[in-house]
């Protein structure tokens, strides 16, 4: 186990550069198994969630070489695999896209039900649900997920609820189907356009991604490619919070600016200053924080994920902040650990109502999962005094060098060993 200690109360001042997206990598990994040959990837995050993904290539069958830190050489020829261990199904949520891409590939699939943070019900019908339209038999039997196909076919195919993952899934299980296959109200977060770009980089025919109507032709076969993954729009929005919050002036580096507007218009309505070049965006704040009213939805809507952080933020702000959760059922799981840093914020099922406070205190603090864990990095950071963060494996998945990077920006956080979990609370 390890932990992070934060001596907090420092404004992060200067640059961080940000690693490529976990959400699109996650996808494009498996989607190489499509390709049948040899692919280099670039701009991979080294992130515990990417080192799985390619953990679970290797099982199957695929030649990986690491090229540097962030690119990779995979050839999948001679991948023959199809079924997916449990142990690596269980270690994130992503595992499910091997079901698209080796559906897709050998027509037959099996991996456990997938693991990740946990947000409330985490349902698949819609993945299953375009299975089954695109001529796939699933069955789900002690965890385990099961999907053949005697052969693939175009499909129409509407979406009864907007799924990131779900679109993907269909993406790459759709690419060799015979005829045109037509996805709609599908998911416009920039990874699924990473994924689209990918594909069409391998001679897929998928057009539309982007908008909510994907269409794909069918192709024979797909060629290998050499392929740079798109910059983390929640890493980069994870750090213009914690200027934000510490009342820092922070210039984040290799970011799309475009895929952080969602969130550059809140930090702007908050009372920060927001500036945009090229490929990366500064942020600044001097004065007091605003009150904001914020609902998730999906992209271009205020992103799920940076929700636990925005929180953080407006529990510092002058007045009444609303925060409405419009994606997971269970997603403020962490605002326990705020309220023992001194936050005023009452959660009501979906919706959590935060009266700003002048300052957090430092505490011993405990991440729930991946967002809520980098939430209260933030939290600790903007906080005067020693807090300790524990179960800091959750952040590893989705964040490369956190530590190295804030300590870059000036903050005083270290990681330790700790040999067992050793959270003490006043109460
Ligand atoms: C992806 O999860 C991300 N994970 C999540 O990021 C993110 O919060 C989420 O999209 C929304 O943006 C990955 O990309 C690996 P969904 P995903 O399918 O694809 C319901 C992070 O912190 N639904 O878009 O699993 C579902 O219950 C993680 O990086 C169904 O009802 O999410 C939810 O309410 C956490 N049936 C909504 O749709 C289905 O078959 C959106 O889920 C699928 C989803």
């Amino acid at each position: 186990m390890e932990k992070f200690i934060i001596h907090g109360g420092i404004p992060l001042k200067g640059e961080v550069t940000i690693g490529g997206a976990k959400n699109a990598a996650v996808a494009i990994l498996p989607a190489t198994i499509l390709a049948g040959g040899k692919c280099v990837i670039e701009n991979l995050p080294c992130i515990s969630d990417v080192m799985a993904s390619l953990q679970i290539l290797s099982e199957l069958g695929a030649d990986i070489r690491m090229l540097s830190r962030s690119s990779y050489a995979i050839d999948t020829s001679r991948v023959d695999l199809t079924e997916v261990s449990n142990e690596l199904s269980r270690q994130m949520r992503a595992s499910y896209y091997f079901l698209g891409a080796l559906l897709g590939r050998f027509g037959q699939a099996q991996v456990a039900m997938p693991g990740g943070c946990n947000l409330g019900p985490r349902p698949i019908d819609q993945h299953l649900k375009a299975f089954t339209a695109l001529g796939g038999v699933d069955s789900v039997e002690y965890g385990m997920i099961r999907v053949k196909a005697e052969s693939l076919h175009g499909a129409h195919i509407f979406f009864d609820t907007v799924s990131v993952g779900a679109t993907m899934n269909a993406m790459l299980a759709a690419v060799f189907a015979d005829g045109l296959t037509v996805l709609e109200n599908v998911a416009r977060e920039p990874h699924v356009v990473d994924l689209a770009n990918f594909l069409n980089m391998m001679g897929a025919d998928v057009y539309g991604a982007g908008t909510d109507v994907i269409k794909i032709h069918g192709v024979q076969r797909l060629h290998g490619c050499t392929y740079s993954i798109i910059p983390d729009q929640i890493e980069a929005g994870s750090y213009m919070v914690a200027a934000a919050a510490t009342g820092g002036d922070v210039t984040v580096r290799n970011v799309t600016p475009k895929h952080l507007e969602p969130i550059s218009v809140k930090l702007r309505a908050a009372g920060c200053e927001v500036e945009e070049f090229d490929d990366s965006v500064r942020v600044r704040r001097t004065g007091a924080l605003q009150p904001l009213k914020i609902k998730t939805m999906p992209h271009p809507g205020f992103p799920t994920d940076m929700q636990p952080l925005m929180t953080v933020l407006l529990s510092l702000a002058k007045g009444t902040s609303i925060v409405t959760e419009s994606i997971w059922e269970n997603r403020f799981r962490y605002v326990d650990e705020l309220i023992h840093m001194g936050a005023n914020i009452k959660v009501d099922g979906q919706v959590a109502v935060i009266e700003g406070v002048d300052h957090l205190r430092p505490a011993p603090l405990r991440a729930t999962d991946l967002r809520a864990g980098a939430a209260l990095v933030v939290a600790a950071l903007a906080a005067d005094g020693l807090s300790e963060l524990e179960e800091t494996s959750h952040i590893d998945r989705g964040y490369e060098n956190m530590v190295e990077k804030l300590q870059d920006l000036g903050a005083d956080i270290r990681r330790i060993e700790t040999p067992i979990a050793t959270i003490t609370r006043a109460m």
